[in-house]
């Protein structure tokens, strides 16, 4: 079985890389943007005649924080849209029969009620600040589900929550509110600060997944004969942002003050998913928060020691 994984130096595709490298019978082929570039259909075209894989991840995404999001609505929707479409259409060109696309909790309806469930997607307005990359992100696992409805082939799509571990993005601004707090929390140790100031009350409701267990849940839906059309990937598990700095201020060995800042916005109050479709799966997560978070300090030590931590 030979397996494409797409945007294999990215978080979610090296984690993929890493789960499915420890399977007999496996060869996995990869190829980075400078060799591949998705959005361009002859490339993706000749790639796939090429190499004739059996199945394809697909890990590659233009992804980016609410600014980017925000400022750069053309190219987060046209780059998404495009290395969907020529993928799976070359896919399905050249006989892949499997093929599993990385949708994301962030892709439902803005006020969906919680914790989200599959059924909820297009069911309502899209959070505005992403609306481009939702859109771009639908399109593709709606894509999947119409090839596999018309044609047979087994094109499917995982919906993963709020990701976290090795390879995230560390960017002072513009990095998801895990890896930044774990950032802010370690310069703050070190710089001897008494606080550290999170944003708004601290009360919001999220979820976080060890990218780990999601490239293990991954592997799960591969081997399911005939999957859902998209399932969530989460623990179904939230947290208050303020207690998530208070856990990882302890991993850190951060002794000084978590304080909050009421006068900043908070967003939606709880973002959690429903988990109950994965767990008839057959899957549900492995790794503890306190034990994800022991993994990623550990990591963000590492990847700052040997000047690779990511910060763009
Ligand atoms: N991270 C999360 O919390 C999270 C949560 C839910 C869902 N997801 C989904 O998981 C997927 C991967 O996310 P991630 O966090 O792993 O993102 P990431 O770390 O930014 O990785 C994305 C990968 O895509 C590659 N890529 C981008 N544009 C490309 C192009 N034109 N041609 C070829 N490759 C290209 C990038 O290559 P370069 O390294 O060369 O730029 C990178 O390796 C996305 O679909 C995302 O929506 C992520």
């Amino acid at each position: 079985m030979r397996i494409f994984i797409s945007g294999h130096n990215g978080m979610v595709g090296s984690a993929v890389c890493r789960r499915l490298s420890r399977e007999p019978n496996l060869e996995l082929i990869t190829r980075s943007r400078s060799q591949l570039d998705l959005t361009q259909a002859d490339q993706v075209r000749e790639f796939f005649a090429e190499e004739r894989p059996d199945a394809v991840v697909f890990c590659a995404a233009k992804v980016g924080g609410i600014h980017a999001n925000n400022t750069y609505p053309v190219q987060f929707m046209t780059d998404n849209l495009l290395m969907s479409v020529n993928a799976i259409q070359a896919a399905f060109e050249n006989n892949v029969r499997r093929f599993l696309f990385l949708g994301s909790t962030c892709i439902y309806p803005r006020l969906a009620p919680q914790p989200i469930v599959e059924d909820s997607l297009l069911t309502g307005p899209l959070e505005p600040t992403n609306e481009a990359y939702a859109l771009a992100k639908i399109a593709g696992l709606k894509l999947c589900e119409y090839y596999r409805r018309q044609y047979g082939v087994v094109y499917h799509s995982v919906m993963p929550t709020n990701m976290y571990g090795p390879g995230d993005n560390y960017h002072p601004s513009n990095s998801h509110v895990l890896p930044a707090l774990l950032r802010r929390i370690v310069e703050a140790k070190e710089n001897g600060d008494s606080e550290v100031v999170i944003w708004g009350t601290g009360a919001p409701r999220r979820e976080f997944l060890y990218v780990d267990d999601l490239a293990d849940a991954i592997w799960r839906m591969l081997n399911i004969k005939e999957p859902p059309s998209w399932v969530n990937i989460g623990t179904g598990i939230d947290i208050s942002i303020l207690d998530l700095a208070k856990k990882i201020a302890a991993v850190v060995g951060y002794e000084g003050l978590i304080k909050t800042d009421p006068t900043k916005p908070d967003g939606t109050p709880r973002k959690v998913c429903d988990v109950s479709l994965l767990k008839k799966l057959g899957w549900s997560a492995q790794v503890s928060l306190d034990e994800g978070l022991r993994r990623t300090f550990a990591d963000f030590v590492a990847e700052a020691r040997s000047g690779v931590l990511r910060e763009a």
